[in-house]
């Protein structure tokens, strides 16, 4: 038997080996899937890529981002193709975007949108979670969308303005509906009246002379995600339905998540790299305003405590919550907090950054940066064992890293479609050396060398249905 390309002798990791630490081996690639993992493949391979030396993970999946995703009155600056050929920079494969529907529009009408947008452009595979702006309308269509291949629904508990806001009687009948067909709810928690008031009560002129973009940070302590948070686990316990909380940014989110997961709630909770390695000292920049992101960045007592849940497992998944703006972009704000776009770049880094404050500090293992980056979010999102996973038949997703490689992160270099980065100047190691996706190269000595077009939509099924009793 002949393959058409092995990665041979690298440390590989993600093969479902309960042994940590990889296992030195080669792994052959038969068309778009992996055909065997083992030793001695490489004399049956017609291409041999030597990652002695390098370690192998299965591609990462960015299960949040936001690509062209008009919001805030403009666009963000990341199209389907920018951003995608950034994912494969950073080695993600598979991206996840959120199709939110406009006014008057259907469930169905923003899966086609959002696939107009990504066909022919995507170098990387995807998917897309339905938000539900308007329950009355688009609840049924829940069933229609899940039998298609998308059994994640998506309901934002602020933005208003945007069109796009849940109420908790929207969020109770989505996790019934989520517990009956098989499907999974994430949210977005933030408590909107508090907030709305506390932003209110920052917005004079004279605290925005005082204070500019740290207002920001200033009116959503904490507790506004803690609340939000709680509120939707309520509603998850009380109705059985899945429950995914996203971007949490708290400490105090951690802590709920936990002791819910415990009474045996089916929740889960993903971070963002942002939350991990950012804290609000960045608002007392000169360019503070550019780190506007929604929840914004917090305190390094609350880093501290997520990274603590991604050891424990409360927190089991990362992504990026990428939705990019230029420097023009988050001009529009000119010195009032509530104009500013909010969101960061991020699909490029992300497991760099893990990689270097995570793997390298020593705070968790690669074993670990896999299962939280790549391994969990194909679990949590449906798509495991075919993504997420180095074995016989999973789709040839992967990862050479050179472990002692380091850069020094700058915009001008990156395929993010920013012209500044909120990791400006950090050394980072852990970009992709190589990214394969479904066997084709897509980055070989750190340069994008894809296509637009290579990347495809994946249907995913439904979730086990819980045994409801009698
Ligand atoms: O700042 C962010 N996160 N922008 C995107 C919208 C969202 O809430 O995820
Ligand atoms: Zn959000
Ligand atoms: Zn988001």
């Amino acid at each position: 038997m002949s393959f058409d390309l092995v990665i041979a002798k690298g440390r590989v990791f993600g093969t479902g080996s309960p042994v940590p630490g990889g296992e030195v081996v080669d792994v052959a690639v038969s068309g778009e899937t992996i055909a065997a993992v083992g030793s001695g493949l490489a004399r049956s391979g017609r291409r041999v890529v030597d990652a002695a030396g390098k370690v192998v993970l299965p591609g990462g999946l960015d299960v949040h981002v936001h690509l062209e995703l008009p919001f805030c009155g403009t666009t963000s600056s990341d199209d389907w193709n920018t951003g995608t050929r950034a994912a494969a920079c950073g080695g993600v494969t598979t991206v996840i975007d959120f199709a939110i529907p406009q006014e008057g529009e259907s469930l169905l009408d923003a899966f086609e949108n959002w696939s107009r947008k990504a066909d022919g452009k995507a170098c990387v595979d995807y998917a897309f979670h339905l938000a539900i702006t308007n329950w009355d309308r688009q609840g049924p269509e829940m069933a229609s969308m899940v039998a298609r291949g998308c059994p994640t629904f998506k309901e934002f508990m602020i933005y208003a303005s945007e069109g796009w806001q849940a109420d908790d009687r929207a969020i109770f009948n989505t996790l019934e509906r989520c517990r009956d067909l098989g499907a999974m709810l994430l949210v977005h928690a933030e408590s909107s009246r508090v907030l709305d008031e506390l932003i209110a009560r920052h917005h004079t002129p004279e605290l925005m002379a005082r204070h500019g973009a740290r207002l920001h940070a200033m009116s959503r302590p904490p507790f506004i995600e803690a609340e939000a948070i709680g509120r939707a686990v309520t509603w998850a316990e009380a109705t059985g339905g899945r429950l995914y909380v996203v971007h949490m940014s708290t400490a105090k989110g951690a802590e709920i998540i936990k002791a819910a997961q415990g009474r045996g709630v089916p929740v889960q909770a993903e971070t963002c790299a942002q939350y991990l390695v950012l804290d609000d000292s960045v608002f007392d920049r000169p360019d503070g305003h550019l780190f506007a992101c929604c929840p914004q960045v917090k305190k390094v007592s609350d880093q501290d405590r997520l990274w603590q849940g991604l050891i424990d497992g409360e927190v089991s998944v990362v992504s990026t919550d990428t939705c990019t703006f230029t420097r023009e972009q988050k001009a529009r704000w000119n010195g009032d907090f509530t104009q500013i776009p909010m969101g960061l770049p991020g699909v490029e880094t992300m497991i760099p950054l893990v990689y270097t404050r995570g793997v390298r500090t020593g705070r968790i293992t690669l074993d670990r940066l896999v299962e939280v980056c790549s391994t969990n979010p194909a679990r949590a999102m449906g798509l495991y064992p075919r993504k997420g996973l180095i074995a016989a038949g999973s789709d040839a997703d992967l990862v050479i890293i050179d472990p002692d490689r380091t850069s020094v992160v700058d915009h001008a270099t990156l395929e993010t479609n920013a012209d500044w980065n909120p990791y400006q100047g950090w050394t980072l190691a852990g970009f992709a050396e190589s990214t394969y996706c479904r066997g084709r190269q897509l980055v070989d000595n750190y340069r994008f060398v894809g296509e637009s077009g290579w990347g495809r939509w994946l249907a995913r099924p439904p979730f086990e249905v819980a045994n409801q009793g009698s």
